[in-house]
């Protein structure tokens, strides 16, 4: 990998040291032409006529995604952002009182409050699948777990709040053995790591275009096993994914489409094509090696300095990365760090909190190095954060 190339590549790492890119990663700058042209096209020709002419590119954009989930461009929707695609699956699944849904521990926020809604409405029960001992979800307590009565398999395959790489192709192979819709939100996975829908086994995926594919703000996507086509309807549809036939009367689109509404970003839906065919280009095996070398070693330097717990639990750990501390909070890091441009994350509880009371955790700080950060630049944060520590005093 050419790190030096992709850093030229990349016009923010002149003006910050995003260690956020769990968060929003930088763009490079294919990715911000893509947007750039779309949006000056948009402003001479207007906005109907300016996705006739890339109409072309926008179908490339299936093409690419594909390519990145080892599947084809008809199982996949493109959406506003990972959650929306998330919602738009569950939310078409039918609950009768009564029925089960398994799901992990450190399940992402978002997606908790969907299943206590869900719950409201029709009665069903929420499972958690307890960790094995490394802290990763079982997947052997999974299978102990399932009866007649569980609908669904909702897995989180990389937790907002630290390291963890959960094990969701052996989910995938006992959630289609057993005949049970697996919904698994790839959004912290998808552009650090090699991704394959097939391996997977899942029914639904999900995922974000800002975080590690580097794409544009207000993008996402669902992937659409095709058998769940005949088996539920998108949670919510509009006359372009469903066909207003007869008065009484409509149709779904025949492809993972139905998933889409009518109005797009189409200049950001453009960026995250270039941001697709550039994760292509650097190869995910590459991505993930360098990623995970980088938070390897920023955890081995984290846990040398005086007071600092990391709190990544798993066997198999990514390229999040996170920590507290004994006497100082979290928020004072994050600010710490941001008066000298480094920009971290704090993960609150709430984002996987069944997990956060499980472990006693309260907020957290994540560091999460991508490709194009440097052993250098995690020189200056462990640098900055040695003297946030010297200088509070504490011990
Ligand atoms: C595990 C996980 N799932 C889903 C999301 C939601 O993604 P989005 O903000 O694109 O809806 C996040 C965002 O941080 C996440 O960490």
């Amino acid at each position: 990998m050419d790190i030096e190339r992709l850093r030229d590549e990349t016009p923010g790492v002149a003006t910050c040291l995003n260690l956020n890119n769990a968060g929003t990663a930088l763009m490079p700058r294919p990715v911000i032409e893509a947007q750039r042209a779309h949006l000056l096209l948009e402003a001479e020709i207007g906005g109907q006529a300016a996705a006739a002419e890339r109409a072309g590119e926008l179908e490339a954009v299936y093409l690419s995604l594909a390519k990145l989930l080892g599947t084809r461009p008809n199982t996949l929707a493109l959406t506003m952002n990972a959650t929306h695609a998330w919602q738009l699956a569950f939310y078409g699944i039918r609950f009768e009182p009564g029925d089960r849904i398994l799901t992990s521990r450190a399940e992402y926020g978002a997606n908790y409050v969907a299943f206590l809604q869900m719950q409201k409405r029709s009665g069903l029960v929420i499972d958690a699948i307890p960790d094995d001992e490394s802290g990763a979800s079982d997947p052997n307590a999974l299978e102990d777990m399932i009866d007649e009565r569980v609908k669904l398999i909702a897995l989180t395959w990389v937790p907002t709040n630290g390291g963890l790489v959960n094990p969701a192709a052996a989910f995938g192979e006992i959630a289609r053995r057993r005949d049970i819709p697996y919904l698994l939100d790839a959004c912290q996975a998808v552009g650090q790591m090699p991704v394959n829908v097939e391996d997977l086994q899942c029914d639904f995926l999900t995922g974000a275009g800002r975080k590690w594919l580097r794409g544009p703000r207000g993008t996402g996507f669902l992937y659409v096993h095709p058998g769940m086509l005949e088996k539920f309807e998108p949670g919510m549809i509009d006359h372009t994914g469903a066909r207003w036939r007869a008065p009484e009367r409509y149709e779904l689109q025949p492809t993972a489409r139905r998933y889409e509404s009518y109005e797009r970003a189409v200049g950001l839906q453009l960026g995250l094509g270039a941001a697709l065919n550039y994760a292509l280009e650097i190869g995910l095996d590459a991505i993930r090696d360098r990623v995970r070398e980088l938070a390897s070693r920023l955890r081995g330097e984290l846990a040398k300095l005086p007071g600092v717990r990391v709190r990544d639990a798993g066997r198999e750990l990514c390229g999040i990365v996170t920590f507290d501390h004994e006497d100082i909070d979290a928020a004072a890091f994050r600010s710490g760090l941001g008066e000298v441009s480094i920009q971290v994350s704090v993960t609150t509880p709430d984002g996987a909190l069944l997990d956060a009371r499980a472990r006693g955790l309260s907020d957290l700080v994540r560091v999460s190095p991508h490709y194009y950060n440097t052993q250098a630049e995690l020189q200056i944060l462990l640098d900055r954060l040695d003297q946030i520590v010297s200088e509070s005093g504490a011990s």
